[in-house]
């Protein structure tokens, strides 16, 4: 018999092609090869902002959740890292100066739904995001850092002060997923959740593009 491959394997497999849809948006590329701009970083940072500002709420109302309490850290914790950032970036209003587009409210309703009902959803949202930042996420940074002239100010929310080997923290988040009991049907339950996250960020890249091409058009 062949030995069954771990849990957080068979979920980087299984959201391979979402995570390449994902990562081929126009929107990315164009940000990552400096045919975006500074503006479209802000812009991007700013619904992150919503974003996490939704998983970190649900975070706190699931501290005492024995599944979820597995991967909640303040070491991962994003949100005075944005807040910081835009303040930076655009000024002391920074937050009449932002509102969420379409995607980013049903991903922020999805986020609250999961947070409020279902530990391994949360999870999913959990992994998608802050295992991204801290794997590709440190790419953008760099590109960003290069393109755009970023120093350290204005993409705080790419650096993790607490977590030193990102590698490290990663493994170890890893072998949580597969210490999990999860019963096969909520493993693959959690990997479309997974599914559904990456799909939100794909939605979101494109709407930025329908944005900015509005802005341009106006
Ligand atoms: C241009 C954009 C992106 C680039 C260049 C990129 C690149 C990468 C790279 C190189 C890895 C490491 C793969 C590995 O360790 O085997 C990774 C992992 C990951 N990325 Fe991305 N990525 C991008 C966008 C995204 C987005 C939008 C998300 C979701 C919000 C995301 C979520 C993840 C996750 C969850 C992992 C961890 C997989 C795991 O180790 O289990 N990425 N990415």
């Amino acid at each position: 018999m062949t030995e069954p491959i771990p849990f957080s394997q068979a979920l980087r497999e299984r959201t391979r092609s979402v995570h390449e849809e994902s990562e081929g948006a126009v929107f990315m590329q164009d940000l990552m090869s400096g045919k975006g701009s500074r503006e479209d970083y802000i812009q991007l940072l700013s619904q992150h902002y919503f974003i996490y500002q939704a998983l970190e709420e649900a975070a706190a109302g699931l501290a005492d959740d024995p599944v979820a309490a597995l991967f909640i850290t303040p070491k991962l914790t994003r949100l005075p890292a944005i807040e910081a950032d835009l303040e930076y970036l655009l000024g002391d209003d920074w937050r009449d100066r932002i509102s969420p587009l379409p995607t980013t409210f049903r991903y922020t309703a999805r986020i609250r739904e999961v947070g409020a009902t279902w530990p391994g959803g949360f999870v999913a949202h959990h992994y998608t995001r802050y295992l991204g930042d801290l794997s590709g996420g440190q790419i953008i940074r760099t590109l960003l850092q290069r393109q755009y002239g970023f120093d350290t100010n204005g993409v705080g929310f790419y650096l993790f002060d607490e977590i030193a080997k990102p590698k490290v923290f990663k493994d170890v988040y890893r072998a949580q997923l597969d210490a999990v009991d999860w019963t096969e049907e909520e493993r693959d339950r959690v990997i479309a959740e997974v599914g559904l996250a990456f799909r939100f960020n794909t939605d979101l890249f494109n709407d930025l593009a329908a944005a900015k091409a509005a802005t341009i058009a106006a």
